[in-house]
């Protein structure tokens, strides 16, 4: 029997709209909206071998891991759609080409990784031969079954995942990419990514989707939501408005840590040295002029973000600044990526 094998490097993305709540089949309650990152990526290789006694190995960074369980379940419920996933053994390794778990959705870029490997077998094995766009789209609709956010992480650039009526071909099935309708100035967007507690587990993502169902203020959510997509989306088209997007990005960043804060139970996952950070930030803005600003997910680190022609005097703000605060004086230094590669 023929082995097939499938290597994709896949990267991991920010949320600037961010999507929070679910409805079932990871469906996402509201539309998403991120950039890829470039340095922050998951290297993976799926590997289909004659079915023996073993069915299914998963190694992270060469050795066992706990994530193996959660895709052992992945693989099973994709069966039902990719039938010969049964027909082998399959061998899959992975590694992260940034430090696991620093507060960098490592399951995005994990997930796509997957997802593209499982989309070419697919079409290795079955000899179904779509178009591109339409094998991007496969993929991202697997990855999402892995996680939501993965879906995102097919593409380069920009990516929009959730039903919108600011997005005409957008669906919740699968994210699309859409940098063709943001400005190329916007492509200079950088990410530096300020560690304030790698330990702290973050709210499990189901657990803090979950928290949306049942909560208070989820219909003002998912009306301000959908404003501010279409806000950012405007914003986007042109260069003249780096001050209101940093503006609505903050915004939309808090309103995530305020639903948790207010959901039943309560997460508090900001931490003082975020805080502190969000000021200097806030500061730096104001006495400088320059559009810089900060994101944050279901964690307590921060995504500063500015743009690449600030980048000596962001670095030098960070160093004198803001490392104080950071874990062991930890950051990531990013920036929009071009997307997936297949090796
Ligand atoms: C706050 O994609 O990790 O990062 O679908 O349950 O795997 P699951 O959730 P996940 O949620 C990400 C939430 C977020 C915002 C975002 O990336 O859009």
């Amino acid at each position: 029997m023929t082995t097939y094998t499938s290597n994709w490097l896949s990267p991991s993305n920010i949320a600037l709209v961010k999507y929070w709540g679910k409805k079932p089949e990871q469906l996402p309650m509201n539309p998403s909206l991120s950039f890829s990152l470039k340095q922050a990526r998951t290297r993976t290789s799926v590997s289909l071998q004659p079915l023996e006694s073993k069915k299914f190995s998963f190694l992270f960074e060469g050795k066992e891991s706990p994530f193996a369980t959660r895709i052992a379940k992945y693989l099973d419920a994709l069966s039902i759609e990719l039938p010969w996933i049964n027909d082998f053994s399959v061998l899959i390794e992975s590694a992260n080409t940034f430090p696991h778990s620093t507060g960098i959705a490592s399951s995005a870029s994990a997930f796509g990784a997957l997802a593209l490997c499982l989309t070419d077998l697919n079409r290795q094995l079955t000899g179904a031969n779509p178009e591109e766009e339409k094998f991007f789209q496969a993929a991202s609709r697997f990855a999402r079954l892995g996680s939501g956010s993965a879906s995102r992480s097919v593409y380069g650039g920009f990516a929009w995942w959730g039903k919108s009526s600011a997005m005409p071909e957008s669906t919740d099935c699968y994210a699309i990419p859409v940098s063709k309708y943001i400005h190329e100035s916007y492509f200079q967007l950088c990410d530096a990514v300020l560690l304030v507690d790698t330990k702290t587990k973050k709210v499990s993502s189901s657990a803090g989707h979950e928290l949306m169902n049942n909560h208070v203020y989820k219909a003002a959510r998912l009306t301000q939501v959908n404003q501010t997509i279409e806000q950012a989306l405007q914003l986007m088209k042109t260069p003249d408005e780096r001050m209101a997007f940093i503006d609505l990005v903050e915004q939309e960043a808090l309103s995530l840590h305020a639903l948790m804060m207010t959901s039943s139970p309560s997460f508090l996952l900001l931490k003082p040295g975020s805080l502190e950070i969000i000021e200097q930030i806030r500061d730096f803005r104001r006495q400088t002029g320059l559009p810089v600003g900060f994101t944050i997910d279901a964690g307590p680190n921060i995504h500063l973000l500015y743009w690449k022609e600030d980048q000596a005097q962001v670095h030098a703000f960070v160093k004198s600044e803001l490392l104080y605060y950071t874990e062991n004086g930890e950051w990531l230094d990013d920036q929009v990526g071009d997307g997936p590669i297949k090796e």
